[in-house]
Formats: C-alpha cells, sequence, structure tokens
C-alpha cells in the first residue's frame, strides 16, 4: 500500500529566497512523519534547482511541462529537461485548463511525456461549477479520464496518480463536501477501471484538492479511497502545511 501523499502546490508565489526558507521547512516536517507519509513540493520552475538541492525528505516537481522532449517552442520546458531535477509533475491543473485552455488531449500528451521520461505524473481533474450545476460532473470526469489517459497502458498506470480537485472549490474557501468528493472518487476509479482493469483502479493514487486546510485535512483522508491531498494555499504556510503533514500520518 503507498503511503499517504500531501503535495504542495505553489503556483506563481515566493522568490526563490523564499521557496528555498518554506523548502526547508516543509523538509523537516516531512522528515518527521516519512514512514508514514509521502511529501511532494511544487514550486516555480525557478525556485526548482533550488528546492531540489534543500529537500532531502520531500520529493519535488514542476507544476507544468510540454509534451514535446525538445526544440523550437519558446517559453516552454520539456519533461526530458525537468527530469534533471525532479521526477514529478502536476498535468492538467486546473488553472491550466481554466486560464490556458488545455485540452484533454493535450493533457494526454503531457502525461505521456512524464512517462516517456520516467517520471510521476499527477493528472488533474475536476468540474467547473456550471458543470456541477447542471449535472454533468461524471460526465465531465469520465471525459478527463479516458481522454487524458488515452496514451498510457495498464502498467503505466503504476506511475500515474490522479487529483481530483472541483475548480469551483479551488482557492475559494468553498471546500468540497466529504460526500461528493467520494462520489467523485468513485467515478474516478471507475473510470481507470474501465479503461485499464481492477487492479490499476484500486492501485491509482487518487488525491482531493480544493481549500484544504488543517482543520479540514482529515475529513478528506479519512474517506475511502482517498490516498491524499494536493494543496495550493495552505501550502505556502509552513505551520498550516505541517499541520496537514501531521494529519496524514494519523
Ligand atoms: P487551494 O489550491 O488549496 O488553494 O484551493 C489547490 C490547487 O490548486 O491545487
Amino acid at each position: 500500500m503507498a503511503k499517504t501523499l500531501i503535495a504542495g502546490n505553489w503556483k506563481m508565489n515566493l522568490s526563490a529566497e523564499q521557496a528555498h526558507q518554506l523548502a526547508q521547512a516543509v523538509d523537516k516536517s516531512a522528515g518527521n512523519y516519512a514512514d508514514k507519509v509521502d511529501v511532494a513540493l511544487f514550486p516555480g520552475y525557478l525556485s526548482v534547482p533550488a528546492v531540489s538541492q534543500t529537500t532531502k525528505n520531500a520529493a519535488v516537481g514542476v507544476q507544468d511541462l510540454y509534451f514535446t522532449d525538445q526544440g523550437a517552442f519558446t517559453g516552454e520546458v520539456s519533461a526530458t529537461q525537468a527530469k534533471e531535477f525532479v521526477s514529478l509533475a502536476l498535468v492538467g491543473h486546473s488553472e491550466r485548463r481554466q486560464i490556458f485552455g488545455e485540452t484533454n488531449e493535450a493533457i494526454a500528451r503531457k502525461a505521456a511525456a512524464c512517462i516517456r521520461n520516467g517520471m510521476t505524473a499527477i493528472v488533474c481533474v475536476g468540474e467547473t461549477e456550471h458543470e456541477r450545476d447542471q449535472g454533468e460532473t461524471k460526465q465531465v470526469l469520465n471525459d478527463q479520464i479516458s481522454t487524458g489517459l488515452t496514451m498510457l497502458t495498464a502498467s503505466e498506470m503504476e506511475h500515474i496518480t490522479i487529483a481530483y480537485e472541483p475548480v469551483w472549490a479551488i482557492g475559494t474557501g468553498n471546500n468540497a463536501g466529504p460526500e461528493d468528493v467520494a462520489e467523485a472518487i468513485q467515478t474516478i476509479r471507475a473510470a481507470v477501471a474501465e479503461m485499464f482493469g481492477g487492479n490499476a483502479a484500486t492501485q491509482v493514487r487518487v488525491l482531493y484538492g480544493g481549500s484544504v486546510k488543517g482543520d479540514t485535512a482529515g475529513s478528506y483522508l479519512d474517506l475511502d479511497g482517498v490516498d491524499g491531498l494536493l494543496v495550493g494555499g495552505a501550502s505556502l504556510n509552513d505551520h498550516e502545511f505541517h499541520n496537514i503533514i501531521e494529519r496524514a500520518s494519523k
């Protein structure tokens, strides 16, 4: 059984020095609970080398990458470049989907690029508020999974983690009710079972993300089928993030 994963997505925050300092504090917490909890940090690209050097206990990843390994793609970073420093990547975060127009097809290619380069991808899925109000959550999750994971084989699913992050719960303080999360995670595992079989569906790590804080972490971690948390805002505060890691160790 994989350990609980607590991942911190720092988004476009922190200077290199701030990132270094926060990484030091988090690495200490990660070391204290290393037997029970895996911790991963996702700093901005420019802080990735410094954070990787600072951390001994926490893994480090990039928040995005491009799906081609090299070439004339100004401004992009490939998995081939990222893997020199990190072993993990977020793929298809809802901010990439909503603000930068990333499609499920692009996300499929990014997930494949991670696997091709020996990295682990945390593929993010989740419905918008409008989709939820229209009763489309199941359909949206099915589409995001079936297209997003279409370039992978069952054995490669070992290197995939899925994060369920309802868009309306991200950065809003409006966190999802545990029953809704449990239902969405069942949908996600059923979609994985359909594509890759029951084994892959039970073994794939599935995280919840969206306005998680120290005092709400437990209500998600206690749910069947939730293997960890993807934390945005609260991961920028070392005490709050420590509390989440500590709760995950119980
Ligand atoms: P939040 O972000 O915890 O600030 O809602 C979560 C995420 O975007 O991964």
